[in-house]
């Protein structure tokens, strides 16, 4: 999509759609000829390092794809260069580590780092501190202790509580609507599985904490059937599915999963297995995870505003680059953190339960 001089608001616009404009948030897409600093007027390219934790997930996929969008963007917009150096650590911290010093060596303005291991977060820290590089982490936060230890780091993500909450809503909603869609069996009761991401992951205790929680405080009667952890994989959700479509014969009445990936694995061992009527929930909103709901093959899911996510990201990176102040360009928490909005997606009619 081409943006001319005439679009330089886009980002702003981003933000704006995301509800979180205040006289605080303009985006750096949006700067375009703003930069008279004299140090800013100096520079004519800038240069990003990225390290994704892996290549082959889908929701980061989708976040690379809106951070290469917004880089061509800004070149558009201010004529300014931008090189985006991307890595993927294959789930490797030892990968990731050697990647961050590769950065540092080729001179990047700033690193943008997916942890693989966000309880290993310090060696990178090191590294960028030796070389005075900014960091901006997203989507794996490190812990508090590490994002204590410099004021050039950053971490943009989305609330774990929020997307939880909502996906709680998601059910909460639809039983109330329409209780038979859940308790297909008519016994008063939600029968659910869960489907959990990686054990150490942020995302997994909290989503699957507050989504529970979330049925509970509405007077939502549920009862768990099983559960396990599918570690964000859409083949090992389909794998545990499959197993349990054995194991719990008509038991299972609605699927809980911490992302859409393994919302997806769910659905493909339903479909494999020619089981339909179980209801399942997801969260990110990503490409396939969005057509699913569309299609009527889930119930819902909480998509995240890439755009803006990825935007947050650029907006950070860019005015560290750049020497801008962060803080006049975009609303953070504490000065470092950065909370992607997100909304609810629900399938309206139940065309699935009647497939
Ligand atoms: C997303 C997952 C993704 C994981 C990767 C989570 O926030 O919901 O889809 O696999 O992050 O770290």
């Amino acid at each position: 999509m081409k943006r001319g001089k005439k679009d330089r608001t886009g980002a702003a616009a981003a933000f704006r759609r995301a509800g979180i404009l205040g006289a605080a948030v303009l985006g750096a897409c949006a700067l375009a000829g703003g930069c008279k600093g004299a140090e800013e007027a100096a520079k004519d390219s800038i240069r990003i390092g990225i390290s994704l934790y892996r290549g082959d997930d889908t929701f980061i996929n989708n976040i690379r794809q809106e951070l290469e969008k917004c880089a061509k963007a800004y070149e558009q917009d201010t004529g300014i260069k931008v090189h985006l150096d991307i890595e993927e650590a294959k789930g490797n911290q030892y990968t990731q580590n050697n990647q961050v010093e590769r950065f540092i060596a080729l001179d990047c303005d700033v690193l943008c780092i997916n942890p693989v291991d966000r309880t290993a977060a310090s060696a990178v820290i090191d590294k960028a501190m030796a070389g005075n590089v900014p960091v901006v982490f997203f989507n794996r936060q490190p812990v508090e202790e590490d994002m204590n230890r410099w004021d050039e780091l950053y971490y943009v993500a989305v609330s774990a509580k929020e997307s939880a909450v909502l996906q709680g809503q998601i059910v909460v909603d639809s039983y109330r609507e329409e209780p038979s869609l859940l308790d297909a069996d008519g016994d008063g009761v939600i029968s659910y599985a869960l489907l959990e991401g990686e054990s150490s992951h942020q995302d997994s205790l909290i989503r699957t904490e507050w989504s529970i929680q979330t049925l509970k405080d509405a007077g939502v009667p549920i009862e768990r059937i099983t559960g396990g952890i599918a570690n964000w994989e859409r083949s090992q959700a389909s794998a545990l599915m499959e197993q349990w479509l054995v194991q719990y014969p008509d038991m299972i009445e609605l699927v809980i999963c911490n992302n859409d990936d393994m919302a997806l694995g769910a659905i493909d061992a339903m479909e494999r297995a020619g089981v339909s009527g179980i209801q399942v929930v997801g969260i990110d909103g990503t490409t396939p995870g969005l057509q699913a709901v569309e299609s009527g093959r889930m119930m819902g899911t909480v998509s995240s505003d890439k755009e803006a996510y990825a935007q947050a990201i650029f907006t950070i990176a860019a005015d560290k680059a750049l020497g801008r102040n962060v803080a006049e360009d975009i609303a953070l928490e504490d000065g470092k953190y950065y909370n992607c909005p997100q909304k609810i997606v629900k399938y309206i009619k139940n065309s699935y339960k009647n497939e």
